[in-house]
């Protein structure tokens, strides 16, 4: 097991650069099985869910190459429209196959993603919606299969607008007979990414990121290149970053637009903001003042994913913020854990009220969910003195290697693993005797 080791309070400076949205390359990767040939997709971060999805893509007969952060898939031969169980619970977004392996193969079976750390993450709406298109299902409260034998447009009313359950539909009826229309889609950038990379490949895909959709269904798609974009919620994690160690970093490849519903909350804290181009330079004061409320919401509301770096830098503001967890009921696992550094941040229902400390100090902690884990991080940056955060293969899942780039910053973190972490307990209790 690998565990970060960091000493906090070094002020970051320098330039750090975004890898490709996570949140892009799962369902872009997801849909590439629709077309019969090589799509070339670049900034694709090499991430532990990304290198899952490339396992599910080869065990359904895809071929994938990786050079660099640009990977080639190949869906000339589909061989099979099964998803592993085991896949399916190391990565509950495989959901996402859903739609494309019935699209394209004309069956899917597939395992419940379950609950996961952040809540219990149901798929009812996934599947209402691709009933609508023309599946059926087959449940037994573990595993679904689906059959279609054509996917027709439809007119889908979204109660919610889910990203995932957009995606799944936006995905299904690329290829299809007539026109799909979807009320309510998730307005998230990762959707426009995906509409953009289904367009690119001969979709018909109308009105990514408004509040409707429209979908013309077209008889084939054609291979394409592709560039995934810059993965926002990293840029927040830096952001958070360099606001709890009072530093000035610039952040290049960002889209100042998907960043625009978490700068008010930087600037509330007392942060200055300048963009040029696609660089954003972040210039946090000595001490951060508290912000009042923040409410996650679907886009273009403050970004769930972003919540949790955010509170951790709110842990050392100057008064008391409040924080409105609206989409997952489970997020705020990693609050106990933040504590041990010593803030405090009491929660109550949806709603954590997060009290300024003066200092954090460094803690053991153990990362419980992906961002969670970044919390922690951001947390330990920012404390006085020697965290280990355990667990971190959860902050693999989004984050590629973020001990390096935090280095390259001038933060002192390391990764190391079982062995290391023995001896340097070792020369740790030497030294301090
Ligand atoms: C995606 C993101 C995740 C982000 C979330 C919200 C990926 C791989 N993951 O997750 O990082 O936090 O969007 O921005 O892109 N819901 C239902 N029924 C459904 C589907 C969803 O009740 O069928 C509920 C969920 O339980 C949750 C809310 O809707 O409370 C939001 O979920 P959704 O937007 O679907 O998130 P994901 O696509 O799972």
């Amino acid at each position: 097991m690998n565990v970060f080791k960091i000493n906090g309070k070094a002020r970051l400076s320098g330039n750090v650069r975004l890898h490709g949205a996570k949140n892009s390359a799962l369902p872009i990767l997801a849909a590439a099985i629709l077309v019969k040939g090589e799509c070339v997709i670049h900034n694709c971060p090499d991430l532990s869910d990304v290198r899952t999805t490339v396992k599910i893509l080869e065990s359904l007969g895809c071929t994938v190459k990786r050079d660099g952060d640009t990977l080639a898939v190949n869906a000339e031969n589909i061989v099979s429209s099964d998803i592993d169980e085991q896949m399916m619970r190391t990565m509950r977004s495989s959901i996402i196959f859903l739609g494309s392996l019935v699209s394209r193969t004309g069956k899917a079976s597939i395992f419940y993603p379950g609950g996961c750390e952040i809540g219990t993450r149901p798929v009812d709406l996934h599947l209402k919606a691709l009933k609508s298109l023309g599946a059926s299902f087959c449940e037994n409260g573990s595993s679904i299969a689906c059959t279609a034998s054509e996917i027709r447009g439809a007119k889908i009313i979204l109660p919610f607008p889910s990203v995932g359950a957009t995606e799944n539909i936006i995905i299904a009826s690329a290829i299809s007979k007539g026109t799909t229309t979807i009320i309510n889609p998730a307005r998230e950038p990762e959707i426009c990414d995906l509409a953009d990379f289904l367009n690119n490949c001969g979709a018909r895909i109308y009105g990514a990121g408004e509040t409707t959709i429209e979908i013309d269904g077209v008889e084939r798609l054609h291979p394409c290149e592709h560039r995934i974009i810059p993965d926002r919620i990293l840029a927040s994690t830096y952001m958070s970053a360099a606001a709890i160690t009072g530093s000035e970093i610039i952040i290049d490849d960002i889209k100042p637009t998907h960043l625009a519903p978490v700068f008010p909350v930087f600037t509330e804290m007392g942060c200055k903001i300048y963009l040029q181009g696609n660089s954003l330079k972040i210039q946090a004061p000595k001490r951060l003042g508290r912000v009042r409320m923040i409410k996650t919401m679907p886009f273009p509301g403050f970004p769930t994913d972003s919540h949790s770096p955010v509170v951790a830098a709110l842990t050392t503001a100057r008064g008391t913020s409040l924080l409105q967890e609206n989409i997952f009921e489970n997020r705020f696992r990693y609050v106990s854990e933040l504590n041990r550094f010593g803030a405090d941040i009491q929660v109550n229902d949806k709603i954590a009220v997060i009290n300024g400390v003066k200092h954090l100090h460094g803690a053991n902690v153990n990362a419980t969910d992906l961002r969670g884990g970044a919390a922690l991080v951001v947390a330990a940056l920012g404390a006085e003195g020697a965290s280990t955060i355990n667990y971190i293969h959860h902050i693999d899942r989004g984050y590629e290697r973020l001990e390096e780039n935090f280095s390259n910053l001038g933060a002192d973190i390391k990764r190391i693993n079982n062995e290391e972490e023995k001896n340097y307990k070792k020369i740790i209790t030497k030294d301090s005797k």
